[in-house]
């Protein structure tokens, strides 16, 4: 493991614009630099690359970060690489630290497994391209599905040798242990013989979100019933089925980018639509969709479409699908192809151009795909109409936001030509029953998901802690803004001392806003603002911690977040102005008024929180001893409100 003292030695030598300057021209522009972002196309430079804060953003895309995040996201390193190779750029020695025996043998194995699987994807392409029985069945294989050359390039596309073990003895004598082989699943043992898994088929390598081969699917060359048609790797330490999504590497960008993902069924489907030009795709390949699987998505997106087959298991596999989406809160489309095509056959046999404008227009919202299905299977019966609007109704209910909930509702009772408060009370009676299954469930542990150095999957590969991100509200991102920028400085209160002379009370703008926060016990619930705020009560030194000490920090969620909310081109007081419209010009009264505003509105977003809860509870049929305390409860909080109202109306004017 890199040692912390080498990590911070990394992160204070860098310097942005030569990190980024090694990948992308950069023109000064003012204060900034500005360049062509590497994260999507564009033709006009919307780039920024600050070298005094040490951070880019682009106004395009989005795309934020520091030197590091630039690294990992533009060379596809993991947060240790990342270090390593920015520790090489700058001259800087890298100091290991001391890991416990165990820890680090895992994390070897784990490195080992995925060396052997990288040899095994290499030795695979050339067998591929450099063999004469490659060439002649593996290859011509691909181009008669028609993929490019190009194609099979980029997903590293190869041949499994027939026999039994030549695979198995070519790397063997590469010098990889067969330990690791049997450990990979390329190898198997029996009876203190090994052979290889993979006999006679090609082979689709299987990337982590990094880029990095996990596993393998190997496809029989030709259409024989009677073997089955793909055989995947069995799972080892470095590969788990249910939470990896077949060209996750290739389609992250682009799915964060346009800020939607496809997701389709197998290898192929993935393979044809990139062809196609298409690269926000992913499949669940080698089992059904998992919520781990969905979760992933969610990182970039919360916008997914479905495109699966249009045969009964391809439907029921969306409607499968379309629930689990749902329940994370996300949008869901489908499309369905024409009977007897999938992804793949449909872009062979159309062109791109027809294939994008086919998905962009058949793509039907969850409510439009099933009242259609459903209705032809219904036939006009009624039990069955109503078993169908039962089913409907079981998708809406897994949603969990209220609004677009209703919304859905309001567009159901349009198609179904039925009573909204029909629907209603119907959902209403689903999501009781819904929540009392969860109440009864046991509490669940799922055990954490790791990556190849241990870390939690996801804690340092994850680009954008979006699901944060969504949650985050507006009143905690100008307080968590505000104490990045502005803790330091001094606010000047004019009050009156005992004998009634104005006096002037200084405090500072951190102090200020821990006091309020804390004295009135509102602790707060965002994750980035607790931690911000534990920062500053902790901080011993004389000033408060500066802003780049949190743009550079070390966990992935508050460096991101503290980038994307202090990197809009706006000062503060820009900001704050054009909120409230108004002309103030003295920067001190600004600054007061701006940091008032933020902590009265936060104070009174939970304030109506509370109220919403205390009022939730009174519907709940309580005794009278419990109703009288939440009536008064209740009572209180709307004074509060209205006094907090009232306080926040004089700061603004
Ligand atoms: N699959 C599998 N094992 C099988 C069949 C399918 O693991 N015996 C997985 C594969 O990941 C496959 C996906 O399920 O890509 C979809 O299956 P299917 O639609 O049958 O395969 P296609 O991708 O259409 O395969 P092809 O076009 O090569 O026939
Ligand atoms: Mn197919």
């Amino acid at each position: 493991m890199i040692s912390r003292r080498t990590i911070d030695n990394v992160i204070e030598t860098v310097r942005i614009e030569e990190v980024v300057g090694d990948f992308v021209a950069l023109k000064r522009r003012g204060s900034s630099m500005l360049g062509l972002c590497p994260f999507h196309n564009e033709k006009t430079p919307s780039f920024n690359v600050s070298p005094s804060r040490g951070i880019y953003k682009c106004f395009g895309c989005g795309e934020a970060g520091n030197s590091v995040r630039f690294i990992m996201d533009h060379e596809k390193l993991s947060y240790p690489e990342t270090i390593r190779y920015l520790a090489k750029k700058y001259h800087i020695d890298v100091e290991e630290e001391y890991q416990p025996e165990d820890v680090k043998q895992e994390i070897q194995e784990k490195e080992s497994l995925l060396l052997v699987n990288q040899w095994a994807a290499e030795f695979f392409a050339q067998q591929l391209w450099e063999t004469e029985n490659g060439k002649a069945v593996a290859y011509s294989y691909f181009r008669e599905r028609g993929f490019t050359d190009e194609t099979i390039k980029k997903f590293q596309l190869g041949f499994h040798p027939d026999g039994w073990s030549n695979y198995t003895d070519a790397a063997q004598k590469a010098g990889y242990k067969l330990e690791y082989m049997v450990k990979t699943g390329l190898t198997i043992e029996k009876d203190d013989k090994h052979f290889d898994r993979f006999r006679n088929r090609v082979m689709f390598p299987i990337h982590n979100i990094s880029g990095k081969v996990i596993g393998f699917g190997g496809r029989i060359l030709g259409n024989d019933k009677k073997q089955a048609k793909y055989l995947n790797s069995p799972e080892s330490d470095v590969y788990h089925k249910s939470s990896v999504l077949y060209g996750i590497h290739l389609a992250r960008k682009t799915m964060m980018g346009d800020d939607e993902a496809f997701l389709v069924e197998g290898y192929t489907d993935v393979i044809a639509l990139h062809q196609a030009g298409i690269d926000n795709v992913v499949s669940s390949s080698g089992t059904s969709l998992t919520v781990d699987q969905v979760k992933i998505i969610l990182r970039y997106t919360k916008n997914v479409t479905i495109l699966y087959d249009g045969d009964p298991a391809g439907i029921k596999a969306s409607f499968r699908g379309i629930d689990m989406i749902l329940e994370q809160g996300m949008n869901v489309k489908i499309v369905m192809f024409p009977e007897g095509e999938d992804p793949d056959s449909f872009a062979r046999n159309n062109t791109p151009a027809y294939v994008k404008g086919f998905i962009k227009t058949e793509a039907k919202d969850f409510i439009a795909f099933k009242t259609t299905i459903l209705r032809q299977e219904a036939q006009g019966d009624p039990i069955r109409t109503a078993e169908m609007i039962r089913e409907i109704i079981h998708s809406l209910a897994l949603i969990p936001d209220p609004i677009l909930r209703s919304l859905y509702v309001k567009e159901c009772s349009a198609r179904l030509q039925m009573e909204e408060q029909v629907l209603i009370n119907e959902l209403n009676k689903q999501i009781r029953s819904n929540q009392k299954k969860t109440a009864d469930r046991p509490p669940d542990f799922e055990p954490e998901e790791l990556d190849e150095f241990g870390f939690p999957v996801g804690s340092k590969i994850d680009p954008a802690p979006k699901v944060e991100a969504y949650h985050a509200e507006a009143q905690e991102n100008d307080l968590i803004r505000i104490l990045i920028r502005h803790a330091n400085k001094i606010l000047v209160f004019h009050d009156v001392d005992d004998k009634k002379k104005p006096i002037d009370l200084q405090i500072r703008v951190g102090d200020f806003i821990l006091n309020e926060l804390f004295s009135d016990q509102l602790d707060p619930e965002n994750l980035v603002l607790l931690k911000i705020c534990e920062i500053f009560s902790e901080s011993t030194g004389d000033d408060f911690p500066e802003e780049s000490f949190f743009l550079h920090h070390p966990d992935p969620v508050i460096s991101r977040t503290s980038i994307n909310l202090t990197s809009n081109p706006h000062l503060l007081s820009e900001h704050w102005k054009e909120m409230h419209q108004i002309h103030i010009t003295d920067e001190e009264t600004l600054l007061r008024k701006a940091v008032m505003t933020a902590v009265y509105s936060y104070k009174i977003r939970r304030v109506l929180m509370m109220l919403k809860s205390a009022n939730e509870r009174l519907s709940t049929g309580l005794d009278e001893v419990e109703m009288y305390k939440t009536l008064e409860r209740s009572k209180q909080l709307e004074e509060v409100k209205l006094a907090l109202a009232k306080q926040l109306s004089y700061v603004i004017l």
